[in-house]
């Protein structure tokens, strides 16, 4: 086991299985955010809570932030999420004072299933909970580490909250966009942009590839199909095994590691929240991404390694030394 503590506890309120995995609180307090999801078995969401918890680690050292890396994952199925009330409440609820017993070494926020509305009902078992929308945050990061990819076309996979806010700015900016999702409803959404199936987006010819929904996207099998020349996206745990990211390489493909890309919504909610930032130095601090992502660039391009671990370098030289 690599996270430092795990709560596994079926909600008093609601009798969903809730996970919160703390994985690392060396840097400072662990912040994740709250996954309201169905899994086949609960034991596949403690799996996913541990792996997203470990890419927040990674994510909030890369962004210079003094926290670590936590997640909350609710196991809401096989069968229909839980409806709008009463069980959301209990559900969330149940997240809330399970957050509290913490006692501020975690803090949770909005993610995928969850937003600040969710996050407002947390808020009445915890203060430990980043409230309001991080999305355009997070979107704002994704445009920061798009602009140092440069390029004309883009294909965005999965229109969520921060998808289809990154859809819209790269169609306002006069790019070419290809887009999908899973759910064929969100068609409506970009009359300008070219809809393309989930699985045919994968052999789309354009400059930059976007994953912006659920992880896994990148697999020996998919990275072969793709003719992409770069990667960057605000989906979490984007390789299926770090491995992958060594193949996309030798095909030549760019791969912005994905918590290097997303981390503008956690930036955004600790400046604003834990430090009285004002929205336009929380924005600025947002837009760094970039600046964090070309000297990972140009880290890996001067060492002839692979952006991943010019990464993991990065991360782990802030373990070592003293803050
Ligand atoms: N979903 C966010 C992420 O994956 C988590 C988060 C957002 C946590 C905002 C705190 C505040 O980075």
């Amino acid at each position: 086991m690599e996270c430092e503590r795990i709560v596994i506890r079926r909600g008093p309120r609601s009798g969903l299985p809730i996970i919160v995995a703390i994985h690392s609180t060396a840097l400072g307090p662990a912040l994740g955010g709250c996954r309201i999801k169905e899994y086949q078995r609960w034991e596949d969401g403690l799996a996913d809570a541990q792996r997203l918890a470990a890419a927040m680690t990674a994510k909030c050292a890369v962004a210079g932030l003094d926290h670590g890396g936590g997640k909350t994952v609710v196991v809401a199925g096989p069968g229909p999420a839980p409806g709008p009330r009463p069980d959301r409440t209990a559900a969330l609820h149940d997240v809330g004072d399970l957050v509290e017993e913490f006692g501020g070494a975690y803090s949770t926020g909005p993610d995928v299933g969850t937003g600040p509305a969710d996050m407002d009902v947390i808020a009445e078992r915890t203060r430990h909970v980043f409230r309001g929308d991080s999305s355009p945050a997070t979107a704002t990061g994704v445009m920061a580490a798009l602009r140092v990819l440069g390029g004309d076309s883009y294909a965005v996979i999965g229109l969520g909250h921060v998808g289809a806010d990154v859809a819209g700015r790269l169609l306002a900016a006069g790019h070419r966009v290809l887009v999908t999702d899973v759910d064929e409803r969100k068609r409506e959404l970009f009359p300008a942009a070219a809809w393309v199936s989930p699985d045919a987006i994968l052999d789309a010819e354009v400059d930059v590839l976007v994953p912006a929904a659920l992880g896994g996207l990148l697999t020996p099998a998919t990275v072969r199909r793709l003719r992409c020349r770069a990667i960057a996206g605000p989906a979490n745990n984007q390789l299926d095994d770090p491995a992958t990211a060594d193949l996309l390489h030798e095909r030549g493909i760019v791969w912005a590691p994905d918590h290097v890309v997303s981390a503008g919504g956690v930036l955004y909610a600790t400046e604003t929240d834990l430090h009285g930032a004002s929205p336009t130095a929380a924005t600025a601090r947002v837009e760094k991404i970039g600046e964090t992502l070309q000297a990972i660039l140009d880290r890996a391009a001067g060492e002839g390694t692979t952006p991943l671990r010019a990464a993991e370098a990065l991360a782990a030289a802030r373990f070592t030394r003293p803050r």
